[in-house]
């Protein structure tokens, strides 16, 4: 699986920083290519020389060449990349990396990196359990790291815990892992995100809360696992940078409707998370509405694009919809996940603090067709967006 992998080692000063020779010459038997980057600190524990010996590559450490001012791009780095996997990591490195902070070439590299990050934390153990390590190590799980959680044993300390870093035969499982799994998901996949706008007249609309943040969150999560993803989102403030991504934009829920019920039928699955206006005013006007006195808007119904899907969903195909609910939310979500034919439903509570509308984080439970039910803690919206395409991703693998 590593075959043609670029891969960048961070190495930050722990005694574990012996084990990433052995790391790196894994990596490269197994045909990754490998750059590895140390913070000044790391080269106490082992020498840059070794690494370039085992790596092929320079080691990069400075800024800038002393010798004749070059730069060391920490940019060009994150561009070429395919993974970053910080091993050892300290809890002073996991501290800056959580706050931002980016006074050496490793963690310049991490906030410039466009490929996802994996931490393998080695420390002692109570620098472990610490609550500011925690809530570091939190804080970066919220931002997309990864995790490659340390063993117990003895530590250097002489203490014994948990704390020391995974062995490097287990980080070169995990990435290899984590490169069968990101490749693994080679389907198409549409996805409605956002709310609509349903014009009234040419400056005012009716809409609601939605900022598309958990549609967007699950396109990207299924495209970095490999699936070509089709985006139809209402009006939002959020980008899409991810190449597998194509946007379309869209305002009204009609507008949505139309392009959905065009392109399903060459979709593998379709995810629907949109917060679709359920009515729309029957008389759009072209001039601004004047009246003072008392205005009175007749609605209409609009078009139900999930039914619309479910409807002519063939049993190769997956539909996934989302039940956002105030009160009864069991009795509401099953009885949508009926009416629209969806194979899975993903119910969060309004009731939940924490989860819906705007906030980073939901709480979400996931039924499926089959009766099985799993409830999952509050997590970021980053995190949910996984456990929805691990879901998918079994669902395809049924049919
Ligand atoms: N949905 C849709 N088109 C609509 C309305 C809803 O595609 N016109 C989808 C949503 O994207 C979501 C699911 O259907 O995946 C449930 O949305 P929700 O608004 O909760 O459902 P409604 O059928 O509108 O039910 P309610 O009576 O609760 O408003």
């Amino acid at each position: 699986m590593l075959q043609g992998k670029h891969i960048i080692i961070g190495i930050t000063g722990s005694i574990a920083a012996y084990k990433t020779a052995l790391l790196t010459r894994l990596l490269i038997k197994q045909g990754a290519t490998v750059k590895i980057v140390m913070t000044p600190l790391a080269k106490e524990f082992i020498t840059p020389v070794t690494l370039a010996t085992l790596s092929k590559n320079t080691v990069l450490s400075d800024f800038f060449h002393h010798d004749d001012g070059t730069w060391n791009s920490h940019v060009d780095l994150g561009i070429w990349a395919d993974v970053f996997v910080i091993a050892p990591c300290t809890a002073n490195t996991l501290a800056k990396m959580a706050n931002g902070i980016a006074d050496n070439l490793l963690l310049t590299t991490y906030l410039s990196v466009r490929c996802p990050v994996v931490v393998a934390p080695a420390m002692d153990m109570d620098m472990f359990a610490h609550k500011a390590t925690q809530r570091n190590i939190t804080t970066l799980k919220n931002d997309g790291v990864s995790f490659i959680e340390p063993t117990s044993g003895e530590l250097a300390s002489g203490l014994d815990g948990k704390g020391r870093m995974a062995e490097p035969e287990a980080i070169a499982q995990w990435l290899s892992d984590f490169f069968e799994t990101k490749e693994s998901l080679k389907k198409k996949i549409l996805i409605t995100a956002g709310p609509t706008y349903e014009a009234i007249d040419p400056v005012r609309f009716i809409g609601n809360y939605s900022t598309g943040k958990m549609g967007f969150a699950i396109a990207e999560e299924a495209a970095n696992r490999g699936a070509q993803v089709t985006l139809i989102a209402g009006p939002v403030q959020l980008k899409t940078t991810h190449p597998n991504i194509t946007r379309i934009d869209v305002k009204s829920a009609q507008e949505m409707h139309d392009v959905a019920v065009k392109l399903f039928p060459e979709m593998d699955a379709g995810i629907l998370s949109a917060a679709v206006a359920d009515f729309t005013p029957e008389t759009k006007y072209d001039i601004k509405i004047k009246e003072k006195q008392s205005l009175t808007i007749h609605l209409k119904p609009n078009p139900d694009i999930a039914q619309k899907l479910g409807s002519i969903k063939t049993n190769k195909q997956i539909l996934a919809g989302f039940a956002l609910e105030t009160n009864d939310e069991m009795a509401h979500a099953m009885g949508k996940l009926e009416r629209k034919n969806f194979d899975f439903i993903v119910l969060n509570s309004l009731a939940d603090k924490g989860a819906g509308f705007g906030y980073d984080t939901n709480k979400v439970t996931i039924i499926q067709r089959n009766g099985e039910k799993k409830d999952f803690e509050l997590k970021s919206k980053k995190e949910v967006a996984k456990d929805i395409i691990s879901i998918l991703a079994s669902c395809l693998d049924r049919i």
